[in-house]
């Protein structure tokens, strides 16, 4: 079977990394994910990795604090997850480079647009870590900066939730999901799924967003082999 897409930014969230634990890195989970990670680059797709780091830090969440120290440190958080992944997808024999948006030279390369692009098309995986060096934006922001860039035809975003819903699911039991959106019905409705500085970065740069939950992480696959899993924001 072919791709739907020849390059494309995977958006993990770092919820995502601790399974049940909500906490830390839970290392049969990342291994699963890493395993179908390396399924999808075998397709022959180009992947950058955008993550978060919710299982660490959440800037957005943390009371009584500046905003912009809690967003750094929910930058450092995606550092740790960054190294996690890579680590995990050489395991299993992939080459991988980390860059990040904070420099830290003894960590992780800088990261360098024209490089990134260079080390995707030698078969690299680079992992983009410290989201996009600022506060005051999400991951998800970074990961619509980053596509744009790296001209990727899709975010490829594995959540916890197994796509957008029009109230939390979580809350309420006839919460219904939404097999397509648009960008301005995420703006409109004022839906959570992704911010509204990433959902505009994408509409403004025509990239799909597809929301899908990364239970089970072959998920990744079946999403981009066309399979309908979870929400598509075009
Ligand atoms: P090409 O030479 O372009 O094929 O790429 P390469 O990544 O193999 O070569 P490079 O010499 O740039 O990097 C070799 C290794 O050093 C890779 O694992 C890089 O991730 C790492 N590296 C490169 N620059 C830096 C840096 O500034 N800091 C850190 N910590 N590692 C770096």
């Amino acid at each position: 079977m072919e791709p739907i897409y020849k390059r494309i930014v995977l958006k993990v969230s770092g919820e995502a990394l601790s399974g049940e634990d909500k906490f830390g890195l839970n290392n049969d989970i990342i291994h699963n994910i890493c395993k179908n990670i390396k399924k999808a680059h075998d397709l022959g797709i180009e992947i950058a990795i955008v993550v978060g780091g919710g299982n660490f830090f959440r800037g957005r969440t943390s009371k009584g604090m500046d905003r912009a120290t809690a967003d750094y440190m929910g930058m450092l958080a995606t550092v740790m997850n960054a190294l996690c992944l890579q680590d995990a997808l050489e395991e299993l024999g992939m080459q991988v480079r980390v860059q990040s948006a904070i420099e830290m030279r003894e960590i992780a390369e800088p990261y360098i647009r024209r490089k990134a692009i260079r080390h995707l098309e030698k078969g690299r995986i680079v992992i983009f870590a410290a989201g996009s060096g600022n506060p005051f934006f999400s991951t998800d922001t970074a990961a619509a900066l980053r596509a744009a860039e790296i001209e990727a035809e899709a975010i490829v975003s594995a959540k916890n939730v197994d796509g957008v819903y029009d109230k939390d699911p979580a809350k309420h039991l006839d919460a219904k999901r939404y097999d397509e959106l648009s960008y301005l019905d995420i703006l409109d409705k004022g839906l959570k799924v992704i911010d509204s500085t990433a959902a505009s970065l994408c509409m403004d740069n025509n990239i799909p967003i597809l929301i899908f939950a990364i239970d089970p992480p072959e998920n990744i696959v079946n999403v981009l082999l066309g399979e309908k899993i979870g929400t598509i924001i075009k």
